[in-house]
């Protein structure tokens, strides 16, 4: 059989990593976070004290960082300049303002690159929001997962737990403001390729909609 490239979008706190982890494992696979790439760019913004806000100085920035993504002990790793911030991008300082940092131009068209380059031998399943519209609009399947945001939310809470304690209600009005925010951009706004199947995992387990996306997998290999 030969290999193809899953992309896998959604709003936020859908299940899109863990599942998209899982689907990879599976078919034997790479996984690519594409989030985690925003997620390392505003991390080096934040660093540099460089706002959300500030399109020229980030483009700047893009000139002179280096994101990697890298196979790790416990998934995915993510260098910048080499050193490893793994860690660092889950911070709620970072998960407030990436969407912003994610809505710039320079920011989108140098990852967008990297994450074409990533995918151009095949046997990749990446997550994000613009995989199957914009990143690999030929990708062989497409997944929509969706949720609604009260699961979203307590699934959030839940990882959070013995970490951060957010107020459930909290975290709900947090990600429905990143999903407006993700949809309502100019440049790649979160958005269902035509051509996508919805996959809804509200009543879901996560391996039900692992093995959904298997099935499509099958057809196509
Ligand atoms: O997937 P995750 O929630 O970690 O992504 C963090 C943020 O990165 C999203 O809210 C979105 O603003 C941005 N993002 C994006 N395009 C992608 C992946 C993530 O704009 N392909």
């Amino acid at each position: 059989s030969s290999r193809i490239n899953v992309a896998i979008d959604g709003p936020a706190g859908a299940g899109k990593s863990t599942v998209a982890r899982k689907v990879a494992q599976q078919l034997g696979y790479v996984y690519i976070d594409t989030g985690a790439m925003y997620r390392a760019v505003a991390f080096a913004a934040n660093r540099a004290g460089i706002p959300a806000s500030g399109a020229a100085r980030l483009a700047e920035l893009m000139k002179t960082i280096e994101i990697a993504l890298e196979p790790g002990p416990d998934g995915q790793l993510v260098r910048l300049n080499g050193e490893d911030i793994t860690t660092g991008i889950r911070s709620r300082e970072v998960t407030l303002q990436v969407s912003e940092i994610a809505s710039h131009e320079a920011v989108r068209v140098k990852l967008v690159e990297m994450q074409r380059q990533l995918a151009a031998m095949k046997g990749i399943v990446m997550d994000g929001r613009d995989i199957g519209t914009t990143v690999l609009p030929n990708a062989e399947v497409k997944v929509f997962l969706i949720a609604s945001v009260q699961v979203r939310a307590l699934r959030r809470f839940q990882e959070l737990s013995g970490i951060e304690a957010v107020p459930i209600e909290q975290l709900e009005k947090e990600i429905a403001e990143r999903d407006r925010s993700d949809e309502s951009r100019e440049i790649s706004p979160l958005t269902r390729a035509q051509d996508a199947v919805v996959v809804d995992s509200t009543e879901l387990s996560i391996d039900q909609v692992v093995a959904v996306i298997l099935d499509l997998c099958r057809t196509k290999t």
